[in-house]
Protein backbone atom coordinates (compact mmCIF):
# COMPACT_ATOMS: atom_id res chain seq x y z
CA UNK A 1 0.00 0.00 0.00
CA UNK A 2 1.45 3.29 -0.72
CA UNK A 3 2.28 5.63 2.24
CA UNK A 4 0.95 9.20 1.33
CA UNK A 5 3.49 10.42 3.68
CA UNK A 6 6.94 8.92 3.10
CA UNK A 7 9.53 11.54 3.39
CA UNK A 8 7.31 13.47 5.88
CA UNK A 9 10.56 13.61 8.32
CA UNK A 10 12.29 15.55 5.12
CA UNK A 11 10.03 18.61 5.60
CA UNK A 12 10.19 21.48 7.83
CA UNK A 13 8.43 21.57 11.14
CA UNK A 14 6.03 23.66 9.85
CA UNK A 15 5.74 22.01 6.75
CA UNK A 16 4.78 19.25 8.54
CA UNK A 17 1.87 21.19 11.16
CA UNK A 18 0.17 22.39 8.03
CA UNK A 19 -0.25 19.20 6.79
CA UNK A 20 -1.18 17.65 9.82
CA UNK A 21 -3.59 20.42 10.52
CA UNK A 22 -5.31 19.67 6.79
CA UNK A 23 -5.65 16.27 8.05
CA UNK A 24 -7.33 17.01 11.31
CA UNK A 25 -8.95 19.69 10.15
CA UNK A 26 -7.54 22.01 12.62
CA UNK A 27 -8.41 25.97 12.70
CA UNK A 28 -6.20 29.03 11.66
CA UNK A 29 -5.75 29.48 15.92
CA UNK A 30 -4.89 26.00 16.45
CA UNK A 31 -2.03 25.86 14.41
CA UNK A 32 -0.68 29.12 15.67
CA UNK A 33 -0.86 27.69 19.16
CA UNK A 34 0.83 24.96 18.31
CA UNK A 35 4.00 26.62 16.53
CA UNK A 36 3.98 28.71 18.96
CA UNK A 37 5.92 27.92 22.09
CA UNK A 38 5.72 28.44 25.67
CA UNK A 39 1.89 28.54 25.55
CA UNK A 40 1.22 27.34 28.81
CA UNK A 41 0.73 29.93 30.69
CA UNK A 42 2.60 29.97 34.10
CA UNK A 43 0.05 31.34 35.53
CA UNK A 44 -2.43 28.25 34.51
CA UNK A 45 0.18 25.70 35.37
CA UNK A 46 0.32 26.75 38.58
CA UNK A 47 -3.32 25.93 38.75
CA UNK A 48 -2.83 22.26 37.73
CA UNK A 49 0.08 21.77 40.41
CA UNK A 50 1.79 23.45 43.38
CA UNK A 51 4.59 25.30 43.44
CA UNK A 52 4.59 26.18 40.02
CA UNK A 53 7.58 28.47 38.99
CA UNK A 54 7.70 27.94 35.49
CA UNK A 55 6.78 25.44 32.72
CA UNK A 56 8.96 22.79 30.64
CA UNK A 57 9.21 22.75 27.19
CA UNK A 58 9.41 19.06 25.32
CA UNK A 59 9.49 18.08 21.77
CA UNK A 60 6.19 16.24 20.12
CA UNK A 61 6.79 14.66 16.97
CA UNK A 62 3.95 12.95 14.60
CA UNK A 63 4.16 9.73 13.23
CA UNK A 64 1.97 9.89 10.27
CA UNK A 65 -0.08 7.07 8.71
CA UNK A 66 -0.24 4.78 11.50
CA UNK A 67 -3.22 1.89 11.22
CA UNK A 68 -4.92 0.54 13.75
CA UNK A 69 -7.77 -1.79 12.36
CA UNK A 70 -7.53 -0.18 9.33
CA UNK A 71 -7.83 3.42 10.22
CA UNK A 72 -4.85 5.84 10.19
CA UNK A 73 -3.90 8.02 12.74
CA UNK A 74 -1.36 10.50 13.33
CA UNK A 75 0.08 9.92 16.71
CA UNK A 76 1.46 12.98 18.87
CA UNK A 77 4.72 12.10 20.87
CA UNK A 78 5.83 13.98 23.29
CA UNK A 79 9.78 12.66 24.02
CA UNK A 80 12.94 14.13 24.73
CA UNK A 81 14.80 10.82 23.23
CA UNK A 82 16.00 11.22 19.45
CA UNK A 83 14.80 8.12 17.28
CA UNK A 84 11.42 7.21 19.36
CA UNK A 85 9.41 8.85 16.67
CA UNK A 86 11.90 7.83 13.67
CA UNK A 87 11.81 4.32 14.89
CA UNK A 88 7.73 4.50 15.30
CA UNK A 89 7.36 5.69 11.65
CA UNK A 90 9.33 2.92 10.62
CA UNK A 91 7.57 -0.13 11.65
CA UNK A 92 4.65 1.70 11.06
CA UNK A 93 5.74 1.80 7.11
CA UNK A 94 6.48 -1.92 7.57
CA UNK A 95 3.17 -2.97 9.39
CA UNK A 96 1.33 -1.06 7.34
CA UNK A 97 2.35 -3.45 3.95
CA UNK A 98 0.40 -6.16 5.64
CA UNK A 99 -2.46 -4.21 7.03
CA UNK A 100 -1.49 -2.26 10.04
CA UNK A 101 -2.08 -3.28 13.69
CA UNK A 102 -5.11 -5.27 14.84
CA UNK A 103 -5.80 -4.26 18.35
CA UNK A 104 -8.38 -4.73 20.66
CA UNK A 105 -9.05 -4.07 24.13
CA UNK A 106 -10.94 -5.44 27.16
CA UNK A 107 -14.05 -3.73 28.84
CA UNK A 108 -12.62 -0.62 31.34
CA UNK A 109 -12.72 -2.57 34.39
CA UNK A 110 -10.92 -1.33 37.30
CA UNK A 111 -10.08 -2.51 40.85
CA UNK A 112 -10.87 -0.25 44.01
CA UNK A 113 -9.54 -1.57 47.23
CA UNK A 114 -10.27 -0.77 50.65
CA UNK A 115 -8.11 -2.56 53.56
CA UNK A 116 -9.60 -3.30 56.90
CA UNK A 117 -7.53 -3.53 60.15
CA UNK A 118 -7.43 -4.77 63.23
CA UNK A 119 -9.73 -7.71 62.08
CA UNK A 120 -10.50 -10.10 65.30
CA UNK A 121 -12.23 -12.72 63.09
CA UNK A 122 -10.95 -12.48 59.40
CA UNK A 123 -13.34 -15.40 58.23
CA UNK A 124 -16.33 -14.04 59.84
CA UNK A 125 -16.01 -10.08 58.87
CA UNK A 126 -15.79 -11.69 55.15
CA UNK A 127 -18.94 -13.49 55.87
CA UNK A 128 -20.65 -10.13 57.00
CA UNK A 129 -18.84 -8.16 53.78
CA UNK A 130 -20.86 -10.66 51.83
CA UNK A 131 -24.22 -10.36 53.39
CA UNK A 132 -24.75 -6.70 52.58
CA UNK A 133 -22.87 -7.07 48.87
CA UNK A 134 -25.69 -5.24 47.62
CA UNK A 135 -26.11 -2.51 49.68
CA UNK A 136 -22.11 -2.06 48.99
CA UNK A 137 -22.53 -1.82 45.58
CA UNK A 138 -25.32 0.45 45.84
CA UNK A 139 -23.23 2.89 48.06
CA UNK A 140 -20.57 2.28 45.25
CA UNK A 141 -22.82 3.95 42.50
CA UNK A 142 -24.39 6.78 44.59
CA UNK A 143 -21.20 8.11 43.44
CA UNK A 144 -21.90 8.33 39.75
CA UNK A 145 -24.60 9.15 37.99
CA UNK A 146 -23.14 8.81 34.65
CA UNK A 147 -21.21 5.35 35.07
CA UNK A 148 -25.07 4.36 36.36
CA UNK A 149 -26.86 5.82 33.20
CA UNK A 150 -24.17 4.09 31.18
CA UNK A 151 -25.12 0.78 32.46
CA UNK A 152 -21.57 0.86 33.99
CA UNK A 153 -20.25 1.53 37.15
CA UNK A 154 -19.75 -1.12 40.32
CA UNK A 155 -20.34 -4.57 39.01
CA UNK A 156 -19.09 -6.69 42.14
CA UNK A 157 -16.96 -7.52 45.44
CA UNK A 158 -14.07 -9.27 46.18
CA UNK A 159 -13.05 -10.07 49.32
CA UNK A 160 -9.74 -12.20 50.83
CA UNK A 161 -7.28 -12.33 53.95
CA UNK A 162 -4.31 -10.98 53.52
CA UNK A 163 -0.52 -12.15 54.26
CA UNK A 164 0.39 -9.67 56.29
CA UNK A 165 1.67 -9.75 59.41
CA UNK A 166 -1.61 -8.47 60.99
CA UNK A 167 -4.02 -10.00 58.93
CA UNK A 168 -5.91 -7.40 56.70
CA UNK A 169 -9.10 -8.39 55.38
CA UNK A 170 -9.27 -6.74 51.49
CA UNK A 171 -12.57 -5.59 50.15
CA UNK A 172 -12.44 -5.23 46.47
CA UNK A 173 -14.58 -3.20 44.66
CA UNK A 174 -14.22 -4.55 40.50
CA UNK A 175 -15.46 -0.91 38.50
CA UNK A 176 -16.56 -0.82 34.85
CA UNK A 177 -15.28 2.98 33.84
CA UNK A 178 -16.07 3.52 30.63
CA UNK A 179 -14.19 6.25 29.13
CA UNK A 180 -12.32 7.31 32.44
CA UNK A 181 -9.30 6.79 33.81
CA UNK A 182 -11.21 5.97 37.07
CA UNK A 183 -8.81 7.06 39.23
CA UNK A 184 -11.04 10.05 41.18
CA UNK A 185 -14.02 7.97 40.45
CA UNK A 186 -13.06 5.22 42.12
CA UNK A 187 -11.68 6.92 44.99
CA UNK A 188 -14.70 8.66 46.14
CA UNK A 189 -16.43 4.77 45.97
CA UNK A 190 -14.11 3.57 47.96
CA UNK A 191 -14.09 6.16 50.65
CA UNK A 192 -18.01 6.20 50.45
CA UNK A 193 -17.82 2.34 50.92
CA UNK A 194 -15.48 1.91 53.47
CA UNK A 195 -17.98 4.80 55.63
CA UNK A 196 -21.03 2.26 55.06
CA UNK A 197 -18.87 -0.58 56.48
CA UNK A 198 -17.52 0.98 59.53
CA UNK A 199 -20.94 2.40 60.00
CA UNK A 200 -22.41 -1.04 59.74
CA UNK A 201 -20.18 -3.39 61.12
CA UNK A 202 -17.69 -2.55 64.23
CA UNK A 203 -14.16 -2.77 62.15
CA UNK A 204 -11.32 -0.26 61.29
CA UNK A 205 -10.69 0.79 57.44
CA UNK A 206 -7.36 2.10 56.44
CA UNK A 207 -6.55 2.24 52.86
CA UNK A 208 -9.30 3.33 50.92
CA UNK A 209 -7.47 3.53 47.36
CA UNK A 210 -8.03 2.37 43.41
CA UNK A 211 -5.29 -0.17 42.41
CA UNK A 212 -3.08 1.13 39.21
CA UNK A 213 -2.66 -2.70 37.85
CA UNK A 214 -5.58 -3.35 35.73
CA UNK A 215 -5.53 -7.24 34.76
CA UNK A 216 -8.85 -6.47 33.80
CA UNK A 217 -8.51 -3.57 31.83
CA UNK A 218 -6.20 -4.94 29.01
CA UNK A 219 -5.16 -4.55 25.29
CA UNK A 220 -3.66 -6.53 22.55
CA UNK A 221 -2.08 -5.61 19.58
CA UNK A 222 -0.31 -7.62 16.45
CA UNK A 223 1.44 -6.71 13.23
CA UNK A 224 2.83 -8.74 10.50
CA UNK A 225 6.37 -7.56 9.54
CA UNK A 226 7.32 -8.90 6.54
CA UNK A 227 10.43 -10.36 6.33
CA UNK A 228 11.79 -9.09 3.04
CA UNK A 229 11.38 -5.87 4.14
CA UNK A 230 13.74 -6.12 7.37
CA UNK A 231 16.67 -7.91 5.99
CA UNK A 232 15.42 -11.52 5.18
CA UNK A 233 14.06 -14.70 7.72
CA UNK A 234 17.61 -14.59 9.08
CA UNK A 235 16.73 -11.00 11.13
CA UNK A 236 13.03 -12.53 11.73
CA UNK A 237 14.93 -14.72 13.56
CA UNK A 238 17.09 -13.17 15.18
CA UNK A 239 14.66 -11.02 16.85
CA UNK A 240 12.78 -14.09 17.93
CA UNK A 241 15.42 -15.20 20.07
CA UNK A 242 15.91 -11.79 21.29
CA UNK A 243 12.39 -12.04 22.66
CA UNK A 244 13.06 -15.24 24.34
CA UNK A 245 16.11 -14.00 25.72
CA UNK A 246 14.12 -10.80 27.12
CA UNK A 247 10.78 -13.47 28.42
CA UNK A 248 13.18 -15.02 30.47
CA UNK A 249 15.77 -12.33 32.08
CA UNK A 250 15.25 -9.98 34.30
CA UNK A 251 17.92 -7.13 33.08
CA UNK A 252 17.19 -8.05 29.25
CA UNK A 253 13.32 -7.60 30.19
CA UNK A 254 13.72 -4.31 32.02
CA UNK A 255 15.80 -2.89 28.80
CA UNK A 256 13.41 -4.58 26.39
CA UNK A 257 10.23 -3.21 28.37
CA UNK A 258 11.85 0.21 28.17
CA UNK A 259 11.59 0.54 24.50
CA UNK A 260 7.57 -0.14 24.49
CA UNK A 261 7.27 2.54 27.49
CA UNK A 262 9.00 4.55 24.93
CA UNK A 263 6.65 4.98 23.09
CA UNK A 264 3.55 4.84 24.77
CA UNK A 265 4.57 6.99 27.41
CA UNK A 266 5.36 9.27 24.58
CA UNK A 267 1.56 9.46 23.75
CA UNK A 268 0.50 9.47 27.30
CA UNK A 269 2.23 13.01 28.01
CA UNK A 270 1.75 14.33 24.78
CA UNK A 271 -2.74 14.04 25.22
CA UNK A 272 -0.94 14.65 29.55
CA UNK A 273 -2.03 11.21 30.67
CA UNK A 274 -0.90 9.74 33.69
CA UNK A 275 2.17 7.46 32.16
CA UNK A 276 3.43 7.03 36.00
CA UNK A 277 0.32 4.85 36.25
CA UNK A 278 0.87 3.34 32.96
CA UNK A 279 4.51 2.26 34.01
CA UNK A 280 3.57 0.85 37.30
CA UNK A 281 0.62 -1.00 35.24
CA UNK A 282 2.80 -2.72 32.54
CA UNK A 283 5.84 -3.16 34.91
CA UNK A 284 3.30 -5.18 38.14
CA UNK A 285 1.30 -6.84 35.08
CA UNK A 286 4.48 -8.89 33.88
CA UNK A 287 5.73 -9.47 37.37
CA UNK A 288 2.52 -11.09 38.60
CA UNK A 289 1.74 -13.06 34.97
CA UNK A 290 5.58 -14.93 34.61
CA UNK A 291 6.27 -13.44 31.51
CA UNK A 292 8.94 -11.03 31.51
CA UNK A 293 8.16 -9.76 28.03
CA UNK A 294 4.86 -7.44 27.44
CA UNK A 295 5.53 -8.44 23.65
CA UNK A 296 6.12 -11.84 22.03
CA UNK A 297 6.96 -12.80 18.67
CA UNK A 298 6.91 -15.67 16.23
CA UNK A 299 7.33 -16.51 12.56
CA UNK A 300 4.21 -17.76 10.56
CA UNK A 301 4.05 -20.24 7.78
CA UNK A 302 5.40 -17.54 5.43
CA UNK A 303 8.59 -16.91 7.61
CA UNK A 304 7.29 -13.60 8.51
CA UNK A 305 7.58 -11.66 11.47
CA UNK A 306 4.69 -12.10 13.87
CA UNK A 307 4.81 -9.29 16.75
CA UNK A 308 2.10 -9.40 19.35
CA UNK A 309 1.54 -7.47 22.45
CA UNK A 310 -0.33 -8.06 25.83
CA UNK A 311 -0.04 -5.11 28.47
CA UNK A 312 -2.93 -3.41 31.25
CA UNK A 313 -3.59 -0.02 29.86
CA UNK A 314 -5.85 2.33 32.41
CA UNK A 315 -6.29 5.57 30.07
CA UNK A 316 -9.08 7.83 30.02
CA UNK A 317 -10.89 9.93 27.09
CA UNK A 318 -12.98 11.59 29.42
CA UNK A 319 -11.69 13.60 32.90
CA UNK A 320 -8.64 14.79 33.93
CA UNK A 321 -6.12 17.24 33.44
CA UNK A 322 -6.52 16.33 29.38
CA UNK A 323 -8.81 19.05 28.52
CA UNK A 324 -7.40 21.90 30.84
CA UNK A 325 -3.89 22.04 28.54
CA UNK A 326 -4.81 23.61 25.09
CA UNK A 327 -1.97 22.14 23.01
CA UNK A 328 -2.80 18.66 24.64
CA UNK A 329 -6.62 18.70 24.10
CA UNK A 330 -5.27 19.99 20.02
CA UNK A 331 -3.05 16.93 20.15
CA UNK A 332 -5.81 14.98 21.04
CA UNK A 333 -7.80 16.33 18.62
CA UNK A 334 -4.98 15.27 16.08
CA UNK A 335 -5.00 11.98 17.25
CA UNK A 336 -8.65 11.69 16.62
CA UNK A 337 -9.75 8.74 19.02
CA UNK A 338 -13.34 8.23 20.05
CA UNK A 339 -13.74 6.21 23.68
CA UNK A 340 -10.65 4.99 25.97
CA UNK A 341 -10.65 1.55 24.52
CA UNK A 342 -9.89 3.12 20.58
CA UNK A 343 -7.23 5.33 22.89
CA UNK A 344 -5.75 2.07 24.41
CA UNK A 345 -5.37 0.42 20.70
CA UNK A 346 -3.49 3.15 19.46
CA UNK A 347 -1.55 3.08 22.77
CA UNK A 348 -0.74 -0.37 22.60
CA UNK A 349 0.55 -0.74 18.72
CA UNK A 350 3.11 2.03 19.00
CA UNK A 351 4.53 0.24 22.25
CA UNK A 352 5.30 -2.78 19.80
CA UNK A 353 6.09 -0.51 17.10
CA UNK A 354 8.41 0.94 18.98
CA UNK A 355 10.14 -2.18 20.70
CA UNK A 356 9.83 -4.13 16.78
CA UNK A 357 12.11 -0.97 15.56
CA UNK A 358 14.50 -1.43 18.43
CA UNK A 359 14.87 -4.94 17.87
CA UNK A 360 15.47 -4.93 14.40
CA UNK A 361 18.16 -2.83 14.50
CA UNK A 362 19.68 -4.51 17.43
CA UNK A 363 19.46 -7.59 15.30
CA UNK A 364 20.86 -6.22 12.64
CA UNK A 365 23.34 -3.10 12.18
CA UNK A 366 22.79 -2.77 15.92
CA UNK A 367 21.21 0.36 17.82
CA UNK A 368 24.12 3.23 17.39
CA UNK A 369 23.55 3.38 13.80
CA UNK A 370 20.33 4.23 13.50
CA UNK A 371 19.86 5.88 17.43
CA UNK A 372 23.01 7.57 17.45
CA UNK A 373 22.73 9.38 14.17
CA UNK A 374 19.64 10.84 15.00
CA UNK A 375 20.69 11.56 18.43
CA UNK A 376 24.08 13.42 16.88
CA UNK A 377 21.75 16.56 16.31
CA UNK A 378 21.07 16.80 19.96
CA UNK A 379 24.55 16.16 20.81
CA UNK A 380 25.50 18.94 18.83
CA UNK A 381 22.79 21.17 20.18
CA UNK A 382 23.66 20.73 23.72
CA UNK A 383 27.48 21.72 23.16
CA UNK A 384 25.65 25.20 22.16
CA UNK A 385 25.42 25.12 18.19
CA UNK A 386 22.43 26.65 16.60
CA UNK A 387 20.80 26.83 12.98
CA UNK A 388 23.20 25.13 10.24
CA UNK A 389 25.86 24.88 12.56
CA UNK A 390 24.17 22.22 14.34
CA UNK A 391 23.65 19.79 11.47
CA UNK A 392 27.50 20.88 9.91
CA UNK A 393 28.71 18.96 13.17
CA UNK A 394 26.36 16.06 13.01
CA UNK A 395 26.91 15.40 9.97
CA UNK A 396 31.02 15.35 10.10
CA UNK A 397 30.41 13.23 13.92
CA UNK A 398 28.41 10.84 11.58
CA UNK A 399 30.58 10.44 8.87
CA UNK A 400 33.72 9.90 11.23
CA UNK A 401 31.72 7.31 13.02
CA UNK A 402 32.69 9.57 16.43
CA UNK A 403 29.08 10.78 17.99
CA UNK A 404 30.56 12.53 21.24
CA UNK A 405 30.46 15.20 22.78
CA UNK A 406 33.74 15.40 23.45
CA UNK A 407 33.83 15.93 19.48
CA UNK A 408 31.20 17.82 19.03
CA UNK A 409 32.89 20.84 21.56
CA UNK A 410 36.01 20.28 19.60
CA UNK A 411 34.04 21.03 16.17
CA UNK A 412 31.86 23.93 17.98
CA UNK A 413 35.88 25.62 18.97
CA UNK A 414 36.61 25.10 15.07
CA UNK A 415 33.63 26.60 13.42
CA UNK A 416 33.16 29.46 15.75
CA UNK A 417 37.02 30.10 15.30
CA UNK A 418 36.57 30.36 11.87
CA UNK A 419 33.17 32.31 11.66
P1 LIG B 1 16.48 3.57 8.00
O1 LIG B 1 16.08 2.27 7.47
O2 LIG B 1 17.89 4.03 7.87
O3 LIG B 1 15.57 4.72 7.46
O4 LIG B 1 16.05 3.62 9.55
P2 LIG B 1 15.12 5.07 5.99
O5 LIG B 1 15.84 6.32 5.60
O6 LIG B 1 15.18 3.90 5.06
O7 LIG B 1 13.58 5.41 6.26
C1 LIG B 1 12.64 4.40 6.60
C2 LIG B 1 11.49 5.02 7.37
O8 LIG B 1 11.93 5.33 8.70
C3 LIG B 1 10.99 6.31 6.79
O9 LIG B 1 10.00 6.02 5.84
C4 LIG B 1 10.40 6.99 8.00
O10 LIG B 1 9.12 6.50 8.27
C5 LIG B 1 11.35 6.56 9.09
P3 LIG B 1 9.67 7.06 4.65
O11 LIG B 1 9.15 8.33 5.27
O12 LIG B 1 10.99 7.32 3.93
O13 LIG B 1 8.66 6.35 3.81
N1 LIG B 1 12.46 7.50 9.30
C6 LIG B 1 12.35 8.65 9.99
N2 LIG B 1 11.31 9.23 10.59
C7 LIG B 1 11.52 10.39 11.20
N3 LIG B 1 12.71 11.01 11.23
C8 LIG B 1 13.79 10.47 10.65
C9 LIG B 1 13.63 9.23 9.97
N4 LIG B 1 14.46 8.44 9.30
C10 LIG B 1 13.73 7.39 8.90
N5 LIG B 1 14.95 11.10 10.68
C11 LIG B 1 15.75 4.41 11.73
C12 LIG B 1 16.40 4.67 10.37
C13 LIG B 1 16.28 5.42 12.75
C14 LIG B 1 14.26 4.60 11.59
C15 LIG B 1 16.09 2.96 12.12
O14 LIG B 1 17.48 2.83 12.24
C16 LIG B 1 15.44 2.50 13.41
O15 LIG B 1 14.26 2.22 13.47
N6 LIG B 1 16.27 2.38 14.45
C17 LIG B 1 15.79 2.02 15.78
C18 LIG B 1 15.82 3.25 16.61
C19 LIG B 1 15.12 3.02 17.91
O16 LIG B 1 14.57 1.97 18.21
N7 LIG B 1 15.11 4.06 18.71
C20 LIG B 1 14.38 4.04 19.96
C21 LIG B 1 15.23 4.44 21.10
S1 LIG B 1 16.33 3.20 21.58
C22 LIG B 1 15.33 2.14 22.54
O17 LIG B 1 14.22 1.91 22.30
C23 LIG B 1 15.91 1.56 23.79
C24 LIG B 1 16.39 0.15 23.56
O18 LIG B 1 17.33 -0.10 24.56
C25 LIG B 1 15.26 -0.85 23.64
C26 LIG B 1 15.74 -2.25 23.51
O19 LIG B 1 16.90 -2.56 23.84
O20 LIG B 1 14.90 -3.10 23.12
C27 LIG B 1 17.13 0.03 22.25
Amino acid sequence: MPNRFSGFYKLTPKERLLIVAKEANLSSEEVDELYKTGSLDTDLAGKLVENVISTLEIPVGIVPNFIVNGKSYFVPMAIEEASVVAACSNSSRIANESGGFIAESSDPVMIGQIQLINVNDPERTIDDIQKVREEILNVANSRSRTLKKLNAGAKDIRTRVLNDPGRSVLLEIYVDVRDAMGANIINSMCESVASFLMGQFNIETNLRILSNLTPNRVTKSRAVFKSDMIGGSEVSKRIVKAFEMANVDPFRAATHNKGIMNGIDAVLLATLNDWRAAEANAHTYYHVSGNLSLSKYYLDDSENLVGEIEIPLAVGTVGGSTNSVRKAAIFRKILNIGDSREFSNVLASIGLAQNFAALRALCSEGIQEGHMRLHARSIAASVGATGEMIEAISKIMIEEKDISMSRAASLYDEMRKKN
